[in-house]
């Protein structure tokens, strides 16, 4: 039986770090609301000139080099991502060409939040029907570049970043299933009003920059995050029991702590890393499941639920043994 298997993480955060102290000084927040209502503590913002592609560079050479793999192994890049470099080619295109490969399929999924979950789907749907034997998988946002930094109700909340893994087909088990979903009839809870084909005028009033009804979305978020969790223990005849760790989408500690208790999961098994980096929209599951590799709480063998939740509405979740 052939499987689909990560063989290495990787994530990037840019240097520059902007804390709660510093977002003082720009608008009418606090630290103190910061981290009562959503955990944050700081979060990084990519320099000048620095894009998506070359965060997501970044965090997929740390992966390659895990996995012990060079760029002519690599036969599939997907990036997910909500800030492309370039309206196109796709990001994707960009990393293959700075990572110095040709001839491989790349493309770019655009899920928001859930675009690592998405693209984890694709490339493990990929593998499993022998369209490639390695796949390199992205999640990577400059949402600094669509954030209004005048508004407090949003500019807390998001950061930058990258996170990535190795997927490569195995004979031990890795993947054992993976669940998109969406509902695009509350698009305008959570959005950029703007795009390429309703043109782009970013004096219109909302400017360019992310739009979001914070009450609203916490409350599906909570509900889609446990609703997949759910779905996925229960179709593989698993229950929250036998999870060593939940690896949520970092958007707000609140949401994770709502979510852990709708699934009867203890906190001691669930990856928290929002504090340090905010959310970072498609990046953030990578990167929270690097970071917990990294630090050794996450081994191999152990079973993980990855789940996120974004714009669109979309929700996904994926069951692997790590
Ligand atoms: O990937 C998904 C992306 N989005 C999210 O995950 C966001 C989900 N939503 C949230 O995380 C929360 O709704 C927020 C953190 C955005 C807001 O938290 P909340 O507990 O829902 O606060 P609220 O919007 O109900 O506002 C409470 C109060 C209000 O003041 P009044 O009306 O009670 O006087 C706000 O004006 O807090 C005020 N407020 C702030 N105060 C200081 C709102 N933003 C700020 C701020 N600093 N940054």
């Amino acid at each position: 039986m052939t499987y689909a298997r990560i063989t290495g993480t990787g994530s990037y955060l840019p240097e520059k770090v902007l804390t709660n102290k510093d977002l003082e000084k720009l608008m009418d927040t606090n630290d103190e609301w910061i981290r009562d209502r959503t955990g944050i503590k700081r979060r990084h913002i990519a320099a000048d000139g620095e894009t998506s592609s070359d965060m997501a560079v970044n965090a997929a050479k740390k992966a390659m080099e895990m996995a012990g793999i060079g760029p002519d192994d690599i036969g599939l890049i997907i990036v997910g991502t909500t800030t492309p470099d370039k309206i196109f080619p796709s990001t994707a295109c960009i990393v293959q060409r700075k990572l110095g490969i040709k001839g491989c399929g790349a493309y770019d999924v655009q899920a928001v939040c859930s675009g690592f979950m998405f693209a984890l789907d694709a490339a493990y749907r990929n593998i499993m029907t022998g369209g490639s034997k390695v796949a390199l998988v992205i999640g990577t946002e400059t949402l600094s570049r669509i954030t209004n930094w005048k508004d407090r109700t949003t500019a807390i909340l998001f950061g930058d970043g990258a996170g990535a893994v190795v997927l490569e087909a195995s004979d031990e088990q890795g993947i054992i299933s993976t669940h998109i979903h969406a509902d695009g009839s509350m698009e305008e809870l959570l959005h950029v009003p703007q795009g390429v084909s309703q043109g782009f005028d970013i004096t219109r009033a909302g400017g360019a920059y992310i739009s979001m009804n914070g009450n609203a979305v916490f409350r599906n978020a909570v509900g889609k995050l446990g609703s997949v969790a759910r779905e996925t223990l229960a179709g593989n005849g698993y229950t929250e029991e036998d999870l060593d760790w939940l690896v949520p989408h970092q958007a707000n500690l609140r949401i994770i702590l709502a979510a852990a208790k709708k699934l009867n999961l203890p906190m001691e098994r669930v990856i928290v890393t929002v504090d340090e980096h905010a959310n970072t929209s498609a990046a953030s599951v990578p990167l929270a499941l690097d970071i917990a590799v990294r630090d050794g709480r996450i081994k191999r063998g152990e079973l993980l639920l990855l789940a996120a939740f974004g714009g669109g509405f979309t929700w996904s979740s994926a069951l692997l043994r790590y």
